[in-house]
This record gives C-alpha cells, structure tokens and sequence, in this order.
C-alpha cells in the first residue's frame, strides 16, 4: 500500500468473510481505504489475496476480545494512516444452546467478541477519529436476536442487547464530539455463521416469520452500514436500524392468516 492520510478509512472487524467482507467492497468501491481486521488467519490470508490488486486494502490479523491485541492493531492503523473515520464492529461468534447447556467459558467466549470486542475497538478508534477533525461513525453489529429474546439466544442475545444499549452510550457521550453511533439489527443473512447454525427447519421458520418471506442479502447489509457512515446519515445517531424483512415489526404471525391473505390477493 502506499501511504495516504487523504483518503477516508474505514476498518471493519470480522472483515474476512460474510457481512464485513461485503462492507470492505462497498467502502473500497467508494474510494475508502480499508482495514481489515480477523482473527482467523487462513480467512484473512485468503482473503487478503483476492484484494491484492487493491492498494487500498490492509489486513490486520488480530482478535478483537484482546486488549493488547486491539491496542496493537490501533497502533498500526495509526502509524499508517493516522486517521479513521468509519468503524464497523461486525466481528461475532454465535452459541445457540439452552440456558442450563451454555458453560460459562461458552458464555465469556460470545460476552468476549461480540460486546468486549466492541468497547475495546471503539475505545482504541476515538482517537483517531479525533485526528481527523471532521468527526466519524462507529456502526455496531447487533441482532434480531438483540431486540427480541428467542429461543437458545441466552448468550448471544444478551451480547447483542448489550450492544445495543453500548451503541446509546457511544451515541451519548461521543456525540459531543462529532462522533456518531448507531447499530444495524440484521435479520437472517446468508452467511458461513447463517449456514453453520440455521437448519432447513429453521429456515422455513424464519421464511415464514419475516413479511418479505426471504433472508436478507450482504449487499442489503452492507448498504445499510454504508449509509449510516454516510453524509446522508449525518444527523442519525443513537439508533438501532433494523434490517431484517420487517421481522422486527410483526409481533406474533399468524401463517395461516398470511397464507390466506397472500392467496386472496390485493
Ligand atoms: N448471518 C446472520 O444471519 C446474522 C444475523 C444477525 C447478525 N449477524 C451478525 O453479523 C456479524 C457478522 O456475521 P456473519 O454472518 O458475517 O458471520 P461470519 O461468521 O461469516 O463472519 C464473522 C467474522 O468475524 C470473525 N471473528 C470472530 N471472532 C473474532 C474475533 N475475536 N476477533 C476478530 N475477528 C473475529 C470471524 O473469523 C469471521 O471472519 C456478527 O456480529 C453476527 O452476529 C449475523
């Protein structure tokens, strides 16, 4: 890569594969510089190669649950750009299991990523989002599953809500500052996560719960990140964005009523 403080950065954690891959092109095709950040080297690498014909992208192998490691990463992103203006934290592991089968290491490991993971990225990103002058946007990965408690969500529901009211304290305090905080609630998206824990039974389910009767796309998620980092958003702060097919708006469903109406037509 060659040096450049002109150009906008945008780092994205869980950036190897899935909704952060998506976000690292819609900010590369909008003329950012990237960071990537993952902890699973062989995803990274590979990853790292497909964008090799981008000097805008910068890989930074480093799990987001530790602090030596988030500081380091920081500290590099520094040394290189000396800026930041956009911070995606996507990086989240998902344990569905009941409330009596969750170990607590199973409970510290969700807790770890996906809110330990986001305070200590956006804590190590402030100031460089200070640097700049010219504010920034922190985007915070919640859930459905952080807005409505559902079954076998005990620990990543709970990381998610968690983010959600983390994203109004960013909102709170960072506001004052020129910094804006806001979360995406992603409904079902096909992703390895969405594949690994999402069953045909599952899919039925949720094809049924949600009014668009599909899952989502990670163009649809990363257009939604995309614009809360935009100009666009600039007086959005402190919000949680669902994107989710209008899962969120329903309440119960009635698939029966649904099916009727859908077959009566209008
Ligand atoms: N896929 C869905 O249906 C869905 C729905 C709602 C919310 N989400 C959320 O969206 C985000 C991205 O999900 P996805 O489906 O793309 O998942 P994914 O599993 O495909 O990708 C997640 C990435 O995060 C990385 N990661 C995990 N732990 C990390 C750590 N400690 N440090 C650094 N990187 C780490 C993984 O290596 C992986 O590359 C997650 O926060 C997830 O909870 C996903």
């Amino acid at each position: 890569m060659t040096p450049s403080t002109t150009r906008p950065v945008a780092i994205i954690t869980g950036a190897a594969r899935g909704i952060g891959l998506a976000s690292t092109h819609w900010f590369l095709a909008r003329d950012h510089d990237v960071v990537l950040i993952d902890n699973d080297e062989a995803t990274l690498t590979a990853t790292a190669q497909e964008l090799s014909a981008s000097p805008h992208a910068l890989p930074i192998l480093c799990d987001v649950s530790d602090p030596d490691q988030v500081q380091a990463a920081f500290a590099q992103i520094d040394a290189r750009f000396g800026r930041a203006d956009a911070l995606v934290n996507n990086a989240g592991v998902a344990v569905f299991k009941t409330i009596g089968d969750t170990s607590f290491q199973e409970w510290r490991h969700v807790l770890a990523t996906n809110l330990d993971g986001a305070f200590l990225c956006s804590q190590a990103c402030v100031p460089l989002m200070l640097k700049s002058g010219s504010g920034g946007s922190i985007v915070n990965i919640a859930s459905i599953s952080g807005l409505r408690a559902s079954t076998l969500r005990v620990a990543y529901g709970t990381s998610k809500a968690a983010l959600i009211h983390l994203t109004r304290q960013q909102a709170a305090e960072l506001g004052t500052r020129g910094i804006r905080a806001n979360a995406i609630a992603p409904g079902p998206v096909e992703t390895e996560m969405a594949k690994r824990v999402h069953t045909p039974a599952i899919r039925a389910d949720y094809h049924d719960a949600i009014p668009l009767g599909r899952y989502g796309t990670l163009d649809e998620i990363a257009d939604a990140i995309g614009f809360l980092c935009s100009k666009a958003a600039g007086y959005v702060n402190g919000q949680v964005l669902a994107v989710d097919g209008g899962f969120d708006a329903v309440g119960v469903g009635l698939p029966t009523l649904r099916r009727d109406a859908a077959e009566k037509g209008g």
